[in-house]
């Protein structure tokens, strides 16, 4: 006989309880205004060091109204998948702006990242017959989809495309995909995106890349890795591009060759079965690509800022990672140093939240520190201050 469900609840709540022992208990703060360097909490104002809004578009006036217009136009929700009555004009207007501004051939929207690189992983890979092979600290989304796609996983040491390239050399598989974030979203590095795309040409393996955080940021014009390494579609036939970051939206996208993309469309579930992405989001998108081709001071703003984080890091021995993107990671070590960090700050006017296993391995711990073109240079002072305030949770 099955035993009662009372004694199913019993057993989540002993989980539940073990998950707060390990200190890996995960609370939900709530906002009360737009993003931006200072966001109302219950709390009261706090200068907000976690979002990724890298270049302060989420609440800007231009985006605001082209969804406005949009939902004049399209209502407010898409009422069903692309694939059957969802995808409007502000989608395919959408579409062909991304390919403009990666180079690529064709896009396609996916309502989120996480859908897109699920899609990704489980088409591409041509199931079991395919091998994927993805770095160690790729996004949660690369990995999962690799686990549902029933192809082979192997995963190489952090950057190390010689770990890599053994991994390519010996798979029997006959087809191989290779993944990678190209700025990793907890610590901020860059992945050795040259070197990846001739390892994968030279073994015949697929290379696609998740461009989520380097999308409107590196680049000279802002058009994220590819461009800033200088990687054609040739090198990097398939690119997923996020709009919840730098875009200051919501969303994402994959573009690349047509075959790719058409295949994607015949055959992604997380887009086949899921509702489309509103034409109000797809109309704000195309307002922010007219931002970063019109208002580069942003980028510019926002390297300053970042630079001067650094230099005063460097000046007090702040132990920041190494990183030169948006994102500057605070490694403290246990789960329980990054929470008292993070609360210690958080009474102190500072809101940048920890980050723990299972997002970061075990032992490393983190405050990620993000910046955005809007935070002002005192920002960073009183962040510099506040965590020195603190710093018996990160001095070695
Ligand atoms: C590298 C990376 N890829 C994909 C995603 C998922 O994107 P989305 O938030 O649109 O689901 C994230 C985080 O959100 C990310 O950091």
């Amino acid at each position: 006989m099955r035993p009662p469900l009372t004694s199913y609840q019993s057993r989540i709540e002993s989980e539940l309880a073990r998950v707060r022992e390990s200190g890996h208990h995960r609370t939900l703060r709530v906002i009360d205004s737009p993003q931006g360097p200072i966001v109302k909490t219950h709390d009261g104002d706090k200068i907000n060091f976690c979002s990724n809004d890298y270049l302060g578009l989420a609440n800007h006036p231009r985006l605001r109204s082209a969804a406005i217009d949009a939902m004049d136009r399209y209502g407010l929700g898409s009422g069903a998948s692309q694939l059957v009555s969802g995808r409007s004009g502000a989608h395919v207007s959408l579409e062909e702006k991304l390919c403009e501004f990666t180079g690529r051939d064709r896009a396609i929207l996916f309502s989120t990242g996480y859908q897109a690189n699920l899609s990704i992983a489980t088409v591409l890979s041509l199931g079991r017959n395919g091998e994927i092979v993805e770095d160690r600290l790729n996004h949660a989304s690369l990995i999962d989809g690799a686990k549902l796609s029933g192809s082979r996983l192997r995963r190489y040491r952090h950057k190390d495309v010689s770990s890599l390239e053994e991994m390519l050399s010996q798979s029997k598989h006959k087809q191989m995909l290779v993944l990678t974030d190209t700025v990793f979203s907890m610590d901020g590095d860059i992945a050795p995106l040259k070197e990846i795309a001739a390892i994968s040409a030279r073994h015949a393996a697929l290379f696609c890349v998740d461009d989520a955080h380097a999308l409107g940021v590196l680049g000279e014009g802002g058009r994220g890795a590819l461009e800033e390494f200088k990687l054609s579609q040739t090198d990097v036939p398939v690119m997923v591009g996020t709009f919840g970051k730098a875009l200051g939206c919501f969303g994402a996208f994959a573009a690349g060759t047509d075959p790719i993309i058409e295949f994607l469309v015949q055959k992604a579930r997380p887009f086949i079965y899921t509702t489309a992405l509103p034409a109000t989001i797809c109309a704000a998108v195309e307002a922010a690509l007219g931002l970063l081709r019109e208002e580069a001071w942003r980028r510019e703003q926002l390297f300053d800022r970042i630079n001067y984080l650094r230099t005063c890091a460097r000046d007090v021995c702040l132990p920041l990672g190494d990183s030169r993107t948006p994102i500057q990671p605070l490694i403290v070590g246990s789960a329980a140093n990054a929470c008292a960090l993070s609360e210690g700050l958080y009474s102190d006017g500072i809101f940048v939240a920890a980050i723990r296993p299972p997002t970061v391995p075990l032992g490393t711990s983190r405050l990620r520190i993000t910046l955005s073109s809007s935070h002002s240079r005192e920002h960073i002072d009183r962040l510099i201050a506040a965590l020195l305030r603190q710093r018996k949770f990160w001095q070695r």
